[in-house]
């Protein structure tokens, strides 16, 4: 496995994380076997993945509850992992960050959080962001956390956020990132790799989507959250089918790689991205920690960089 810095921070992250919605169940299609939620970070720790996400909303605590327990259960591997959760935007208000985080702090059983993040922004609540930070700087002070991070902030939110914090910086942001949905490239990517600001890069699979098992034929099933999910869509799905799956699987039979770590590669190949794929089974966690210790070269990265800009996929699904 490959490392880096998270942010500007000494923390050394995996270059593939693990994300843990999947443990949460019910968005799935559950149910998710606390079993199996260990198997899959008992692999993850194995290959040297190091890094899991997590949040407060995923099956409403339970998906922190699995991680928590299963890092206690497997012994002696807190110290060499780093756990990061997330608050939801309805629970910005000073005292409600103190209270969410405590909250999910027990529900994961760990002394400190890693990394704290707001998981989108307090939208319709009107809370001032700056009264969120003062609660994030509170919590480092206290030592409930240690590091600040948001996720889904426009560009003009995060400088705002940035600009509210008196003794901390934020060192991440997460954002949906994946070769389907780019647009955290039209202003946000160039800014965090300005000032050092680790992108974790959520869907970096697009949920599947760019793995080429799903098409306009074979949507998936079983009654998860991708059944309203844009990207699977008919028209979209044969836009991907037709377009880019061809291209991922060509490059994969080339590589000798499968189409998720083609996807993968493809992501950590822009500098400061960290994919946090989350996994169903151990199997799905060993292909994707495969996506890291060696890079496409730049022909095919362009290759796979044209397709995907000639993709059209709308959201407007009605
Ligand atoms: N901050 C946010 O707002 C936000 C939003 C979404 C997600 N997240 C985080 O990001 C993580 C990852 O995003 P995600 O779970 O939405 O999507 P994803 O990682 O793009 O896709 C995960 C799905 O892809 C399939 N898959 C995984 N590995 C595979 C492999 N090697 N080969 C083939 N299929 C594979 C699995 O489903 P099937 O096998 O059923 O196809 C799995 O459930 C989440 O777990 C969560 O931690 C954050």
């Amino acid at each position: 496995m490959e490392y880096i810095n998270l942010g500007k921070t000494e923390l050394k992250i995996s270059r593939i994380g693990l994300g843990a919605w999947q443990f949460g169940g019910d968005a799935w299609g559950g149910p998710y076997e606390y079993g199996v939620a260990k198997e899959v970070i008992a692999k993850a720790i194995e290959l040297g993945i190091n890094f899991i996400d997590t949040a407060a909303v995923y099956g409403r605590g339970r998906s922190e509850e699995f991680v928590g327990r299963a890092i206690k259960e497997l012994g002696g591997i807190r110290d060499h992992v780093v756990i990061a959760t997330k608050i939801p935007g309805d629970w910005h208000r000073y005292d409600d960050v103190l209270k969410a985080a405590r909250r999910s702090r027990e529900r994961l059983g760990v002394d400190v959080i890693d990394l704290l993040q707001l998981h989108w922004p307090a939208c319709w609540h009107n809370v001032p962001i700056c009264e969120t930070m003062r609660a994030m700087e509170r919590l480092v002070d206290d030592g409930v956390i240690r590091y600040i991070g948001v996720s889904n902030y426009p560009l003009q939110l995060l400088e705002a956020a940035r600009s509210c914090l008196k003794k901390n910086d934020i060192v991440s942001s997460q954002n949906r990132y994946n070769l389907i949905e780019r647009d955290v490239e039209k202003e946000l990517l160039p800014y965090l790799q300005r000032e050092g600001i680790t992108l974790i890069a959520w869907s970096p699979l697009a949920k599947g989507a760019v793995t080429g098992k799903y098409s306009p034929e074979n949507r998936p099933r079983g009654g998860d959250l991708r059944e309203n999910e844009p990207v699977f869509y008919p028209d979209n799905l044969k836009e991907i089918s037709t377009k880019l799956t061809p291209v991922i699987k060509e490059l994969a039979s080339k590589y000798g790689k499968t189409p998720a770590q083609i996807a993968l590669n493809w992501l950590i190949m822009h500098g400061n991205v960290v994919p946090i794929p989350g996994a169903k089974n151990a199997a799905q966690v060993v292909e994707n920690a495969g996506a890291a210790g060696w890079r496409l070269s730049e022909e095919d990265f362009r290759r796979l960089d044209e397709v995907s800009r000639s993709l059209v996929i709308t959201y407007v699904t009605w």
